[in-house]
């Protein structure tokens, strides 16, 4: 029988891991903001200097005294104030919040984010300051789906870099079924936490990440691929560059990012494109799934199909790419491999990190519905040269890829110790 996914739970109680972190928790007009009151509370009790601000709609669902109560500080509602003061305190809290948290995030407060409309203090606030801004959306189910929101939030996270904490499926409050519910506190508290806490443990690390499946061409419209839609790798790639490493992306699949992406087809140029990058790179991960074998020879037309009743295809072999990098990295570089098994997970990876003369590896179990290939979550193990091996459940991509560098960050911690000084490049 299938496990239930593990819930992720923040026990905040005991301890204030938010202390000295000033949260600017913007909500907007959705029937969920009233759960905006239960993240406040807790915020608080996490330690944090919570500073609400309100958008007119939202007042329409829960008031201003409601968490100003709970913050412990005045709520912030009005844009134009008849202050004494020259300079507006609101101002100077967007400067100094450590993040803005707007949750709910209606499909009109998305949109005028993403087109830069700041009519209200709310969005005044978030083009005025430089922190990071996470967004916990809530809608009905055909608004989140509609083109103009998923474009909407397409610029917010690739462009702006804005943390979009994906809401959940389920019955929403005009009794509609879809993903459209706002994410849990508990789950809003775990992705902010992971946000103010996450050390910068990858500056002056340069890292170079693959991703997405290599297309092998056949003919000018066929070709030899597989099911893997970079997912994997986006999330590798932006959790090394949130730690701020240099990161460097070679990616069959086009992405827009903050850092560069180096978009390739085949396995051949995919391993041109990593020899070019790897001697200056601190760490490679490959997370691509690289087509083991090529047609021998590329039909310069295409192929018509009542030439004969079958078509035998030569294929020839690709370059291992991970493999011949591991027979030249240097001491001072991490090679991370990924193992992509439908069978004998943990002996099949095993065997590649050692043949491949990989760091680490991190397998996966492709034949589990809904992990793997295409989906945002994955479960894995992850096996080191040193013989350690940990098994991560069910989680999101990105909480993997964190996990991830957690191991690798305190490999640079342990190699810089060893030799005293920094090792990486000058
Ligand atoms: O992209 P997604 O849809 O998110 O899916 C993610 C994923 C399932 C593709 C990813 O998690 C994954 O498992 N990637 C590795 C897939 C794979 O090719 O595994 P492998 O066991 O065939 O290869 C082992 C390692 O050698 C991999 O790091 C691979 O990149 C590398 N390799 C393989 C063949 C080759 N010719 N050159 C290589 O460098």
């Amino acid at each position: 029988m299938k496990k239930p996914a593990k819930k992720r739970v923040t026990n905040l109680d005991s301890f204030s891991p938010l202390e000295n972190k000033t949260v600017l928790l913007g909500v907007s007009g959705g029937i969920a903001a009233y759960k905006a009151c239960d993240l406040a509370s807790m915020l608080r009790r996490a330690g944090a200097d919570v500073h609400a601000v309100m958008t007119p709609n939202a007042r329409q669902f829960i008031t201003p005294l409601s968490l100003t109560t709970l913050t412990r500080n005045p709520t912030h509602c009005e844009q134009y104030l008849d202050s004494a003061d020259w300079r507006p305190e609101h101002i100077d809290l967007a400067k100094k919040a450590d993040v803005i948290l707007i949750a709910p995030a209606t499909a009109d407060l998305i949109a005028k984010l993403a087109t830069g409309i700041c009519d209200d203090l709310l969005t005044t606030m978030v083009l005025a300051s430089k922190a990071k801004v996470m967004i916990a959306p809530a809608m009905n189910p055909n608004m989140l789906n509609h083109p103009a929101t998923q474009q909407n939030l397409a610029i917010l996270q690739n462009r702006f870099r804005y943390e979009v904490i994906a809401p959940e499926v389920g019955e929403v409050a005009c009794g509609d079924y879809g993903a459209g519910k706002m994410a849990t506190i508990e789950s809003i508290m775990a992705a902010v936490a992971a946000r103010l806490l996450s050390h910068q443990t990858l500056v002056n690390k340069r890292v170079l990440v693959t991703a997405g499946g290599t297309r092998e061409p056949i003919d000018p419209v066929r070709f030899i691929g597989n099911r893997s839609s970079g997912k994997m790798g986006f999330a590798i790639a932006d959790a090394a560059y949130a730690r701020g490493a240099e990161v460097t992306l070679i990616s069959t699949v086009e992405v827009e990012r903050a850092y560069p992406v180096i978009v390739v087809e085949t396995a051949q140029e995919m391993q041109e494109a990593v020899e070019l990058e790897f001697d200056t790179s601190d760490c490679l991960v490959m997370t691509a799934a690289v087509a083991d074998f090529r047609p021998l020879s590329v039909s310069s037309q295409k192929i018509k199909k009542n030439e004969s009743e079958d078509l035998l295809l030569e294929l020839t072999k690709n370059p291992d790419i991970i493999d011949l990098l591991g027979r030249v990295k240097r001491k001072d570089q991490i090679l991370c491999g990924f193992a992509a098994e439908s069978e004998g997970l943990v002996t099949n990876a095993a065997s590649k990190l050692k043949r491949k003369n990989l760091d680490m590896i991190i397998g996966n179990d492709i034949s589990v519905p809904d992990i793997g290939f295409g989906s945002d979550d994955n479960a894995v193990v992850i096996l080191t040269q040193e013989g350690t091996r940990e098994s991560l459940p069910r989680m999101s991509k990105r909480a993997i890829a964190d996990h991830i560098f957690d191991i690798i960050s305190e490999r640079f911690r342990l190699m810089e110790e060893e030799n005293g000084a920094t090792v990486g490049r000058d």
